[in-house]
């Protein structure tokens, strides 16, 4: 149906976030869910009028705007999930630091941690799995290793400059990855093999945090051009994209957009970054952790849906019937996934109408995403989407062929691997 051009050999080389795992400032934090900067740089390559602007709806770890700052390209960025945000900001800034400052900083940090006593700072949480104590099976921090964060957010808090406490919590959540017993296993967050063999003392959690700040952001910092001209950390917006590039961006002002929604497998980004959002501080209970749910892109089921979709796309409703029979044929009826399914491409439809509002005529956008399946049905999330873009009035100029990812083996059975790929769209 649409015009479906294999670049499998060309993105496998370029697009993943590995890539990013070995690049200066990008490598701050191992962002599973992200694309390379290559990525970026062969779309800005392949444009026959660099663009002065663009649009990037779902910001995650920040490789659209941090790429693009680097080549002068101003990019407008939205992320719903504040521990995202502040990475990226963190990252956005990196050119605008001092290696002094940072000096500085640590060693006013590492001597006020040295004058708090494990009393001052509270042993307790409201989240019940979230610190060791008395009676829990499992908990996702040990105590010493809680108390010395804790500690460690109360060294950054009382640092005067505000601009550069981004990058010391980003650092800190780096230490959460390494002293934590939780690690991300691609889907949600697991324990780690033998975590309750893990006996960390609160000294090890600030020698990590200093080596990092030593080791990598300091190194990091003394590589980048102070003479940028452009600050995207300016045009970063914390929030809901479905609606706030609406009030955030002039109508048909924007020359390109790039971006990478989550997929509809599942996957809930709350979940996924929850030991950061609760350990940070972000969330600090159960009516914020909804309140963030409720605010990003409904690919998974952690949300009551209710049956009030709008959007009427043939492709769409072929498939919703099939996933029905299929999932009342099944053993384990459970009509959330039909709901999310939905749910997941009426926010797709409303994303692509506030892009559409927004680009200027003529202009482009590369949207990845890719496939998924459930109940054995193939979700062909590629020709749907694009399919709902047609219906707005963009032009689908082709489908690029990227990967193929590995579904359940369930599923795998009976639908075979799915298809990533890059939607290009023309208004
Ligand atoms: C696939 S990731 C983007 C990765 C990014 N391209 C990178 O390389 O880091 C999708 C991001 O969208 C964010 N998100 C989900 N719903 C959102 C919403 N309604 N508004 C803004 N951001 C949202 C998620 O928190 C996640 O960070």
């Amino acid at each position: 149906m649409y015009n479906y051009i294999d670049y499998k050999e060309y993105y496998g080389r370029i697009m993943q976030f590995g890539k990013n795992k070995k690049v200066p400032i990008h490598r701050w934090y191992p962002f599973v869910e992200g694309y390379s900067r290559e990525f970026i740089e062969s779309i800005i390559s392949e444009q026959t009028i660099v663009p002065r602007n663009c649009l990037e709806p779902f910001a995650g770890s920040g490789t659209t705007a941090l790429e693009l700052q680097r080549m002068n390209i101003e990019c407008y960025s939205f992320e719903v999930n504040p521990f995202m945000y502040t990475l990226s900001n963190a990252k956005l800034k990196a050119n605008s630091y001092n290696s002094a400052t940072i000096k500085k900083h640590l060693k006013r940090m590492l001597t006020t941690i040295s004058t708090i006593s494990d009393s001052e700072v509270s042993n307790i949480s409201d989240f019940s799995t979230l610190v060791e104590s008395e009676g829990k099976k499992k908990w996702n921090l040990n105590k010493p290793v809680f108390l010395a964060v804790e500690k460690i957010i109360l060294a950054i808090e009382e640092l005067h400059s505000k601009k550069y406490r981004d990058i010391y919590i980003v650092v800190l959540a780096n230490v959460l990855l390494e002293f934590g017993n939780l690690y991300r296993n691609g889907k949600c967050l697991s324990y780690k093999k033998h975590w309750q063999q893990n006996e960390y003392t609160q000294q090890e959690v600030f020698d990590h945090f200093s080596l990092i700040i030593e080791k990598t952001i300091l190194p990091d910092i003394k590589t980048q051009n102070k003479k940028l001209n452009c600050d995207n950390s300016q045009k970063l917006y914390l929030g809901d994209s479905r609606t706030l590039i609406n009030e955030k961006i002039e109508n048909s002002s924007i020359d390109l957009i790039i971006t990478s929604p989550p997929y509809l497998n599942s996957r809930d980004y709350t979940d996924s970054y929850m030991l950061e959002l609760k350990a940070l501080g972000y969330l600090t209970n159960l009516s914020d952790i909804r309140k963030l749910r409720s605010q990003t892109l409904r690919s998974h089921v952690q949300l009551k849906l209710e049956n009030n979709f709008q959007l009427s796309n043939e492709l769409l409703s072929d498939t919703v019937d099939k996933l029905v029979d299929a999932s009342q044929n099944g053993e384990s009826w459970n009509d959330e996934i039909v709901l999310m399914v939905q749910a997941y491409f009426d926010d797709i439809k409303q994303i692509f109408e506030g892009m559409f509002k927004k680009l200027k005529k003529d202009r482009m956008v590369y949207f990845n995403v890719s496939n998924s399946a459930y109940y054995g049905v193939l979700i062909n999330t590629l020709d749907i989407c694009a399919s709902i873009a047609e219906d707005i009035g963009f032009e689908v100029i082709e489908i690029r062929e990227a990967r193929y990812l590995n579904p359940s083996p369930q599923q795998r059975e009976m639908v075979g691997k799915l298809l990533e790929g890059v939607i290009v769209l023309k208004k």
